[in-house]
């Protein structure tokens, strides 16, 4: 096992949470994630720091006014993890993000991640909706697997 990536995220009404949870958990049980693994919630990071180690990010969308279609890509509530990012160039160790949110938002969904991706010139690596089900799970599992063989 090499060294993990830490996970750096936000979630504001929990779905996040979960899924970052239940992907750390599924990472210990086939013995991919050291024992020193963050999994940090910006939303709760009451003084920025600057970032050692390789990571990934995790965001869900929130859009003021979205209507899934053309109006409405103003993002709110998780800049908080955007600023953290831009925080003493905290990005640059940023492996990539995986972008989240509800696919009733049509073509807004997960945006605001494809977003940061554009501005800190990182990847998107994956979506999934909501608290991600199992094979969301799996594949990003893999994702970060194969991600850490080329750290
Ligand atoms: C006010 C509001 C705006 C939202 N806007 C979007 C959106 O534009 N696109 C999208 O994919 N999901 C949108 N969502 C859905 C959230 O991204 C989704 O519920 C996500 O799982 C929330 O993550 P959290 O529980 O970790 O905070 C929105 C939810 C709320 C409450």
């Amino acid at each position: 096992m090499t060294e993990s990536l830490d996970i750096i995220y936000i979630s504001l009404s929990g779905n996040t949470d979960i899924f970052v949870k239940r992907l750390a958990h599924h990472l210990t049980d086939i013995n991919q994630a050291s024992s020193d693994m963050q999994l940090v919630n910006v939303k709760f990071v009451d003084d920025f720091y600057t970032v050692t180690r390789p990571f990934i990010a995790i965001l869900p969308t929130y859009l003021k006014g979205g209507n899934g279609t053309d109006n409405g890509f103003e993002e709110i509530l998780t800049d908080k993890l955007r600023h953290f990012l831009a925080y003493h160039d905290n990005y640059r160790l940023c492996q990539g993000i995986i972008g989240s949110g509800n696919r009733n938002f049509n073509k807004q969904f997960a945006l605001t991640a494809k977003q940061y991706a554009e501005q800190f010139s990182f990847p998107v690596l994956d979506e999934f909706e909501l608290r991600g089900n199992k094979y969301d799970i799996e594949r990003i599992t893999n994702t970060i697997i194969n991600l850490k063989q080329t750290n």
